[in-house]
């Protein structure tokens, strides 16, 4: 039980949800891939995790970039002999309503989501297809319902439920399990600068009346990191307080 010794490649680790997930396997006893396309970043969470005393690499790579994926991807391998988890957690929003929206905001909001979930899950499922074990989990949104002025971003996230159930399909039979959750309104710096009219207005929708914290995230994806949850594979979990229950 649990990911004592495994390897995991965090996507977008040196921020937010991503971070605080990749610090949860650490304490764990996880090694740990931080990748993020900042470069600052890596070095200052892989310095953070090193004085904690975890066992750590970074990565600068753009997940959307398939040769800097592959590149991060080798690199991982010779460094820790393989790929266990892959959390496909890199991601941003570029938003607006149809008319306002560019072809350059559909392009980079799909590319970063959806095409960097794709080409990560392809450079390392080899590496778990032959140990007979593997975890991909990708981190979609509730947006993936549908969101006015979220065209392009709504579209990413549907993207990456498609690909869960499709390689949770192909998968199935190599010992690689592949779920996506699909996370709500979370406590992350951009909601501390939201305005205040638009924090009551998102708040009021809230059936739980309250928003997510990144550790709920990351409890999330422990569960399906976890060498026991062999028998999940394909599935949405929704860590959105309930308000995946209504639209709009
Ligand atoms: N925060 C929320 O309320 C919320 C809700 C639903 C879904 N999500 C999703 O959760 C994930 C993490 O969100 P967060 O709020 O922690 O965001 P965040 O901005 O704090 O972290 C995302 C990280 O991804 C990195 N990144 C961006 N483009 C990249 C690329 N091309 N290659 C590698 N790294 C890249 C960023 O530099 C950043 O460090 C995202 O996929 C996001 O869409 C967030």
């Amino acid at each position: 039980m649990g990911i004592e010794n495994r390897v995991a490649l965090v996507t977008g680790s040196a921020s937010g949800m991503g971070k605080q997930t990749a610090l949860r396997m650490a304490e764990n006893g996880a090694k740990i891939v931080i990748n993020d396309v900042v470069p600052e970043r890596v070095e200052k969470t892989v310095a953070e995790f090193k004085e904690a005393g975890f066992e750590v690499i970074g990565e600068v790579a753009d997940v959307s970039n398939k040769e800097a994926v592959e590149k991060m991807v080798k690199s991982a391998v010779d460094a820790f002999g393989g790929i266990d988890i892959l959390v496909n957690n890199a991601g941003l929003e570029k938003a607006g309503i149809l008319r306002k929206l560019s072809e350059e905001d559909w392009d980079i909001t799909i590319n970063v989501n959806l095409k960097g979930a794709f080409l990560c899950s392809q450079a390392v499922h080899h590496y778990m297809v032959e140990k007979n074990h593997g975890r991909i989990i990708n981190i979609a949104s509730r947006a993936w319902l549908g969101g006015v002025g979220q065209a392009p971003y709504s579209s990413a996230k549907a993207g990456m439920v498609g690909l869960t159930r499709t390689l949770g399909l192909e998968l199935g039979r190599k010992g690689v399990t592949v779920n996506c959750i699909a996370p709500g309104l979370i406590h992350t710096p951009l909601w501390d600068k939201a305005p205040e009219k638009l924090k009551k207005r998102l708040l009021s929708k809230q059936p739980t009346g309250k928003l997510g914290e990144v550790d709920d995230i990351a409890n999330a994806v422990m569960f399906f990191s976890d060498d026991d949850t062999e028998f999940v594979t394909g599935q949405v979990l929704y860590v959105c307080g309930g308000r995946s229950l209504f639209a709009g």
